[in-house]
């Protein structure tokens, strides 16, 4: 694979190891996704942060957004916020699992699905993958009790993540360092996530 050229220099590991928490995970059934449904954060809560008007001004950020114009991007819960209406991508698809505000899709490709089963069809290292807050429990079990079913659902989102992603992805969430790993990048205030670089 080719080495991630960036402004800042040449970026990139040598491999592209499993992410922490994913190594033996069964994969869940339609049927199990479908009874997580009803836990996920609806798309149209109109005070939902906006993770993307936070990124913006982070230094460390701005090299891979630059990128996006290169790219298939694939953003998992746009919400009201897709990164398209921001920054330029190659081509852009957002996946919301519900119908949500999104003010100015511009006829771009959007979604309705949950991001793993999204995910599950696209080939390895087919896409940048992008995600803002939605590798985050109190998101993906919102008013839900099946914890332990909504914990295999994330081990596998981010394993499917870290699967398709190149030449990097970029996720942020509450709960990204626990379920992705420790990001190659990480912009200054974000906490949890960042830049995950693959090659
Ligand atoms: C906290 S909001 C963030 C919205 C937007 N990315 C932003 O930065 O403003 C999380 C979004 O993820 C969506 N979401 C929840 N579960 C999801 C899933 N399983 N797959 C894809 N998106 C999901 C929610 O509907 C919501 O729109």
């Amino acid at each position: 694979m080719e080495q991630l050229k960036t402004s800042g220099g040449v970026l990139g590991k040598a491999l592209k190891p499993e992410a922490p928490q994913v190594q033996s995970v069964v994969s869940l059934t339609t049927e199990q996704i479908r009874q997580l449904e009803s836990s996920w954060m609806p798309g149209n809560i109109p005070y939902m942060t906006n993770y993307v008007e936070g990124i913006r001004r982070k230094e460390k950020l701005k090299p891979f957004l630059d990128l996006l114009a290169d790219h298939a991007v694939v953003e998992i819960g746009p919400g009201g916020h897709p990164l398209n209406n921001f920054y330029q991508c190659g081509s852009y698809t957002g996946v919301q699992p519900h119908p949500c505000f999104v003010p100015n899709i511009g006829g771009e490709k959007y979604v309705l699905s949950d991001g793993l089963s999204y995910l599950r069809a696209l080939s390895d290292n087919s896409a940048v993958v992008v995600s803002f807050g939605v590798l985050d429990e109190d998101v993906l079990n919102y008013g839900f009790s099946n914890s332990h079913l909504s914990e295999r659902y994330m081990q596998e989102l981010a394993r499917e993540i870290r699967r398709v992603a190149y030449p990097f992805a970029i996720v942020v969430g509450n709960n990204a360092n626990k379920y992705m790993g420790v990001p190659d990048e990480v912009p200054a205030e974000i906490t949890q996530g960042g830049v995950y670089v693959f090659k």
